[in-house]
């Protein structure tokens, strides 16, 4: 048996901000789940609530998991994810981007939503790339960053869905300063 994680091979991005190092990984099970357990915890991520810790595991093996860490002394401290469930091939669903309190506003989110770009660039045959949020700044944010456009939204809804095509993922990517 094949699985996706054996054809899409782990991905791993550095960088340091203000003197400290920073790290986005995919690869298979960096993520603690206690960590992802306690971010679906956090009122910030209102779209969810803390699973079990076997269905966090199979939430985080079945998508494409990333993990934002601090390291230090070479220690991994986790601080932030996001997840792209996805085929691999034709879609990519985007959701769960949290960072930590306070690692916010150093432009981390940005990063890790363009390390996101990158991963949805190389699907090869993408369809479509999709999302649902909650509010204006944010749909601002993907638009700009990944080519998102509002797909509609529900009467009953507090949270919208956009979406982008490969070839407009490929553009948010060009404009890029
Ligand atoms: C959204 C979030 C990941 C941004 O992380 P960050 O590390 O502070 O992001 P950055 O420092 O890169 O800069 C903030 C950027 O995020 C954008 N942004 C996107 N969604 C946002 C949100 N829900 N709230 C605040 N800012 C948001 C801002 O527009 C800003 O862009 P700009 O400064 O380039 O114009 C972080 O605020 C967070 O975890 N929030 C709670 C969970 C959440 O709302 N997730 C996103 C749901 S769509």
């Amino acid at each position: 048996l094949v699985t996706s994680f054996d054809k899409m091979d782990a991905k791993e991005w550095q960088r340091t901000v203000n003197g400290e190092m920073f790290l986005i990984s995919t690869a298979k099970r960096i993520l603690p789940v206690e960590f992802v357990q306690e971010v679906f915890d956090n009122p910030a991520v209102f779209w969810t609530k803390r699973s079990s810790a076997a269905d966090t595991e199979t939430l985080l093996d079945n998508s494409c998991s990333l993990g934002l860490f601090k390291v230090q002394n070479g220690t991994k401290f986790p601080i932030g994810m996001a997840r792209i469930v996805t085929d691999y091939v034709t879609l990519a669903y985007l959701t769960d981007v949290f960072v930590l309190d306070e690692f916010r506003t150093l432009g981390l989110g940005k990063w890790l939503i363009r390390c996101c770009r990158d991963i949805m660039n190389d699907i090869p045959d993408l369809r479509w790339s999709l999302l649902m949020t909650g509010n204006e700044q944010a749909q601002r944010f993907y638009r700009r960053e990944l080519g998102m456009e509002l797909l509609g939204s529900h009467a009953n809804e507090t949270v919208a869905a956009m979406g982008a095509r490969k070839a407009h993922i490929a553009s948010a990517s060009a404009a890029e300063s």
